[in-house]
């Protein structure tokens, strides 16, 4: 969970004497060549060419970012890599916990349980699941500004931009099956086309039990030292031909054009390793009026709504083993962004993020001043973007209480939103009827999986909580319509909005009454029902203010990063992660967290004995690992040391989505998986901390010492390649 801007390197380093060199950085692959000899200087033995090329099969092809139909085709959320020539896929368990929550049942309850596939017909098709694969990628700057001029402002430029991206992405996939997009970089001082191949059948093939692939819980997350075998593993299958298919019994195992190789050898301190992945957002460029910002008014209002929200399900979910497997997936997502938030306030304070931020600002106008035409061009902005942040504090506490109390609150709001689109369609009488049938198809499938992890009591329990905090803590202008009715009819009581009208009245309680209007679709059901109508009244709120920054705070940002890069010609740049792929890389490493504190920079298996505590569920360890452990019975895993390693540290740049990267040795062999960041660089995503921001990977050995010896699925090992040494 990590990246960086160089100058922030710079100037940290001016602070904080480490003797090891920290590598930030999230490094798009078709420039990685500008960085080659400083990666070939920290031991890399590989080239340019053998990660990224689009003649041969390179390291890239073996790298693919988990997607899923409900978050769209780019809606990429953690990264894997393929292990095997038949398609066999790692990621994280934390990855593959709502697949695996989703084919659960209080008798079959694979998060509790684990899930082996002895053999690829006990595979679980898991609908909705798709693996995309980078193709190609090309830097299309000078395409897309071809006609944008200096006096166009910043919507008026998009659209140019917007223009020729699609061209581009027509081109791009024309007579293929291939997607493509267009990415902004560098808030706009760069555009790239990715070009992807999306697989769509895709298969559970294991999970270890959650007190194996989250142990430790929330307790542990987001911290070193870390004991937790957090894996899955996937299978893609395509159509015989090869290419992408749904599911069907006909598809086969995907034959790669690349799979990691495995190394069985460990790592040790200073030795060379690279992770390759999908991050999905950082903000090393924000500046310090945005941080202060997020650290005032964002960040504390995310954390009060989350911790209501949690409190609700975490009652449910331990009162009730059906509720715990139905809320299991949405709890993890709400407490790790939860605890993030928290981590990355302390970060900021303790780390003196804004004031290095300002002084890195002070620069930049010192070197605007220079000359009269710079100061003409960038002068202006800091002024510009600082009165933006102070006149919007209210808009900017309304927006971030819109998407976590309304866009993530109450499903009794959210789950209608999804029939938005078919209420528009549904008033067309000129819409085609088989465009309508397939509406009702689609979304008689997302009923059926919404249902099964919907219940009404603990929904009722949040939309509660969450909406008397939304009208209290907001002005009249940010309410939607539905809840000033509460405020003015029901004396602001949403219990009794809930149970008089809302959850009594609405189909979207209950699956057989959505099921039927979707047997006899009608706009007017829709328009009569409270929750759509307070869906309706959300999305309004949205488009009031719930979207894109004024144009000149865009333009003032554009020409912020813009600047920065000019006023440092000769530094290597990295754009923010922004869902595409990227490498970092650096070594393995220890830290000093805190005075007087050194941590090592791997766990054992004894560590998971010391951490065992039978009375809380977040550190139970199975009795099968229990006498691996006592019998030393490691086989080809164990460490030279003797002993079992179970997770380690390198000093890689990754966050959020790289989670699942395939971290790779010198020579390109798999020696683990990435799955998180460390709480003394909880505001890495801001800005990067060379001396205490690390990685944390789940030790390879460890991966394959639980499939082996605790699952016994010697199937899945006889299919990889093992390198001894
Ligand atoms: N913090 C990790 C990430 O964002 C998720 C770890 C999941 N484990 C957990 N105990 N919630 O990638």
């Amino acid at each position: 969970m990590i990246k960086r801007s160089l100058l922030l390197v710079v100037f940290v380093f001016s602070i904080f004497v480490g003797s090891v060199r920290a590598d930030e950085g999230m490094w798009l692959l078709s420039l990685i060549g500008k960085n080659y000899e400083q990666m070939k200087a920290e031991g890399f033995q590989l080239t340019p060419e053998d990660i990224y090329s689009v003649n041969h099969s390179s390291l890239k092809d073996a790298v693919g970012a988990l997607g899923n139909a409900e978050y769209g085709k780019f809606g990429f959320f953690c990264s894997s890599e393929i292990i095997s020539p038949k398609g066999l896929v790692l990621t994280n368990h934390h990855c593959g916990y709502e697949a695996i929550q989703s084919k659960s049942t209080v008798d079959h309850d694979y998060l509790r349980d684990g899930f082996w596939a002895y053999n690829m017909s006990q595979e679980i098709p898991i609908e909705g699941m798709t693996i995309s694969y980078l193709v190609r990628m090309e830097d299309v700057t000078s395409k897309v500004l071809a006609n944008v001029t200096d006096d166009m402002t910043e919507s008026q430029r998009d659209a140019e931009i917007q223009k020729v991206s699609q061209k581009l992405v027509k081109e791009a996939t024309k007579g293929t099956d291939y997607i493509a997009h267009v990415k902004k970089m560098f808030d706009g001082n760069q555009y790239f086309l990715f070009v992807y191949i999306t697989y769509k059948d895709i298969r559970l093939v294991g999970a270890p039990p959650s007190s194996i692939g989250k142990f430790g819980g929330d307790t542990d997350n987001w911290m070193w030292p870390r004991h937790t075998g957090d894996f899955s593993m996937f299978r893609i299958y395509t159509a015989p031909d090869g290419k992408p298919a749904t599911y069907s019994k006909n598809n086969v195992p995907l034959n790669p054009k690349h799979f990691f190789p495995i190394s069985l050898k460990g790592v040790k301190k200073n030795d060379f390793a690279m992770i390759m992945g999908y991050p999905g957002s950082t903000e090393r460029y924000l500046t310090s009026y945005g941080v202060k910002q997020a650290l005032e008014v964002k960040n504390p209002a995310t954390i009060a709504i989350r911790d209501k929200k949690l409190a609700i399900m975490r009652k449910y979910m331990n009162a009730d083993h059906a509720i715990k497997i139905q809320y299991a997936a949405k709890y993890a997502e709400t407490a790790n962004y939860w605890k993030y938030f928290i981590g990355q306030n302390k970060g900021i304070k303790r780390l003196h993020v804004i004031e290095k931020k300002q002084e890195l600002e002070k620069k930049l106008m010192e070197w605007a001043s220079q000359n009269p035409e710079r100061q003409k061009k960038y002068g202006w902005i800091l002024d510009t973007i600082s009165n933006f942040y102070e006149k919007n504090k209210e808009r900017d506490l309304a927006q971030t209480y819109l998407y976590e109390a309304l866009f993530q609150g109450a499903e009794i709001i959210t789950f209608p939103l999804r029939f938005y689109r078919f209420e528009k369609m549904l008033e067309n009488p000129n819409a085609p009827k088989d465009v309508i049938d397939e509406q009702v198809k689609s979304l008689k499938e997302e009923a059926d999986k919404f249902f099964k992890d919907y219940n009404v009591n603990v929904d009722k329990d949040i939309f509660v909580a969450l909406g008397e905090m939304y009208l209290k803590t907001l002005p009249e202008k940010y309410q939607p319509e539905t809840f000033l009715k509460i405020k003015k009819k029901y004396k602001g009581n949403f219990r009794k909005f809930a149970n008089k009208v809302l959850y009594k009245k609405s189909i979207f309680t209950d699956k057989s009454k959505v099921e039927a209007f979707l047997n006899k679709p009608e706009a007017k059901v829709l328009q009569k029902d409270p929750a759509f109508k307070l869906a309706e009244d959300v999305i309004k709120l949205y488009l009031n203010f719930g979207g894109q920054k004024p144009d000149e705070f865009r333009k003032a940002r554009r020409l912020f990063v813009g600047g920065l890069m000019k006023m440092q010609k000769d530094k290597l740049f990295y754009p923010d992660a922004n869902s595409t792929i990227r490498l970092t890389y650096g070594t393995v490493q220890d830290y000093y967290p805190r005075d007087a504190v050194h941590y090592n920079y791997f766990t054992t298996l004894k560590g998971v004995m010391e951490k065992e505590d039978p009375n809380n569920p977040e550190f139970i360890v199975p009795k099968k690992l229990k006498e691996l452990y006592e019998k030393k019975d490691y086989g080809q895993y164990a460490d030279a040391d003797g002993t079992m390693h179970v997770c380690f540290l390198t000093n890689n740049d990754i966050t959020g989505g790289n989670s699942g990267s395939p971290v790779l040795n010198a020579k390109g062999e798999l020696i683990g998986a990435a799955f998180d960041g460390n709480w003394e660089a909880m505001s890495g995503d801001i800005a990067f901390e060379p001396s205490l921001q690390r990685t944390i990977v789940v030790d390879i050995r460890y991966v394959l010492f639980i499939i082996d010896k605790y699952a016994g699925a010697k199937n899945l090992i006889n299919e990889m390649k093992l390198v001894k040494d």
